[in-house]
C-alpha cells in the first residue's frame, strides 16, 4: 500500500517524541499500520536547536501553514499548542485543503474542536486528537470506541499532571507550594503558563473533550465550572489526611437524562479523596480516569499524562488508525449526533 505522508508542525519535547519513536518503532508500525507512515515535511520556530534529532531526512517549511498547499503531504500532524493563533491557523487550512489533522492540542480542541471537526467532516477528511486528553493513556479511543455499547454515566479523574505532582509532593515532603511548582515547571511537566495548570484551566480543556466523547454531547468548555489548587495550603493536606483523606484536583462530569432533558455537569475541583479510592494512590505527574459505564461497570485508566514517550504515543497511534483508513467517528467528534443531541439546558453555565 503507500505511505502515508505527514507533515510535522512543532518540535518541542511531544514533536521530537513522535520523530524518535517512528525511529525506534518503525518496522513494528509499518505492520500494524499496514504501510509506511513517513515524515515528509516538519517546521518549528527555530530551526538550528539541538533537539538531539537529526532533521536532515525532512523538507523544512519556515511558515507551518505552507503544509496545507503541499502535494506530498496526506497528515498534518500540530504540536504547536495554543488555543488560536498559528495552530488554529494551520488546522483549519489543513482540514479545509482535505488534509488529515492529528493534534495534542488540548486547547484548541476545547475551544474550537466542534468547527474542526465539521469542516473534517465535510471534507471528508480525518481529525483526531487522542494526545490532547492524558497524555499517552488512550481514553478518547477507550470511552469512544472500546466503551462504545454503553451509556456513560459518569467520568471523572485526574486531568492535570502538574497539579497531581505538586499535591501528592506537598503531602509526601511537606514542602510548600511554591517550590514543587518549580520543580514541576524544571522536569518539563507544566504548560508554557502554568496558570493553565493551577488554575484548573488545563484539565477543564480535557474534561470538556472527554465529556463530549463519553456522552455524544456538544462540546462545551465555557460551561465548565473551573477551579485550581492555587488555594491549597500544607495545612489543608495535613488536615485532609488527618480525617483519611488526600486532596486531588478532579474533573466531574455526569449527565443527566432524567425528565426528558439532558443536563452536562462539567467541574474541576480540588476534592477530598478517602485513602481506600484508587485515585488516592495516584501519585506524581501520572493521569488517571474512571468512566462508570451501563453494562460495563466502572472502568479504570491510568498513566503517563505528559512527556515526549507517552505523548508521542498516543500521536502516533491515531496515525496508525488513520493509515488503517479507520476515518470514521467517534475519533472525529460525532457531528451529526451532536446537534441531534445538544443539551437543552446545561446545568451549570458559567461564562469564562
Ligand atoms: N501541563 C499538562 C499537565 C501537560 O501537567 O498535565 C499535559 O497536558
Amino acid at each position: 500500500a503507500e505511505t502515508l505522508r505527514i507533515a510535522l508542525a512543532g518540535l518541542g519535547t511531544v514533536g521530537a517524541g513522535v520523530l524518535r519513536l517512528l525511529e525506534d518503532n518503525g518496522e513494528l508500525i509499518t505492520a500494524r499500520a499496514g504501510r509506511r507512515i513517513e515524515v515528509v515535511a516538519v517546521s518549528a520556530r527555530e530551526r538550528s536547536k539541538d533537539r538531539g534529532v537529526d532533521l536532515s531526512p525532512y523538507a523544512w517549511e519556515d511558515d507551518m501553514t505552507a503544509f496545507a498547499g503541499r502535494d506530498d503531504v496526506d497528515v498534518v500532524v500540530e504540536l504547536v499548542g495554543g488555543s488560536d493563533g498559528p495552530a488554529l491557523a494551520l488546522a483549519r487550512k489543513a482540514l479545509a485543503g482535505g488534509k488529515g489533522l492529528v493534534t495534542a492540542n488540548k486547547a484548541m480542541v476545547a475551544h474550537h474542536g466542534l468547527e474542526l471537526a465539521r469542516l473534517a467532516e465535510d471534507r471528508g477528511t480525518p481529525m483526531r486528537y487522542e494526545a490532547a486528553v492524558a497524555g499517552g493513556i488512550p481514553v478518547i479511543k477507550g470511552l469512544g470506541e472500546g466503551a462504545a455499547a454503553n451509556r456513560i454515566e459518569r467520568i471523572y479523574g485526574i486531568l492535570n499532571g502538574t497539579c497531581n505532582y505538586i499535591l501528592s509532593e506537598m503531602e509526601t515532603t511537606g514542602r510548600d507550594f511554591g517550590e514543587v511548582l518549580a520543580d514541576a515547571q524544571a522536569l518539563g511537566y507544566a504548560e508554557a503558563d502554568p496558570a493553565f495548570d493551577i488554575e484548573g484551566v488545563d484539565a477543564a480543556h480535557k474534561l470538556a473533550i472527554l465529556a463530549s466523547v463519553a456522552f455524544g454531547t456538544e462540546l462545551d468548555f465555557a460551561a465548565v465550572d473551573t477551579s485550581g489548587i492555587t488555594r491549597i495550603r500544607s495545612a489543608d493536606i495535613a488536615q485532609a489526611r488527618a480525617l483519611g483523606y488526600v486532596i486531588r484536583l478532579l474533573g466531574i462530569s455526569d449527565c443527566d437524562e432524567s425528565g426528558g432533558e439532558r443536563r452536562l455537569f462539567q467541574r474541576v475541583a480540588p476534592c477530598l479523596v478517602p485513602r481506600s479510592h484508587p485515585l488516592a494512590s495516584v501519585d506524581g505527574p501520572t493521569n488517571a480516569v474512571v468512566a462508570e459505564g451501563n453494562h460495563v461497570g466502572r472502568l479504570l485508566f491510568e498513566g503517563a499524562g505528559a512527556g515526549d514517550g507517552p505523548t508521542a504515543s498516543a500521536v502516533v497511534a491515531d496515525l496508525i488508525d488513520i493509515a488503517r483508513g479507520n476515518a470514521t467517528a467517534p475519533f472525529s467528534l460525532p457531528v451529526a449526533s451532536l446537534e441531534a443531541s445538544k443539551p437543552a439546558d446545561p446545568g451549570n453555565r458559567r461564562s469564562r
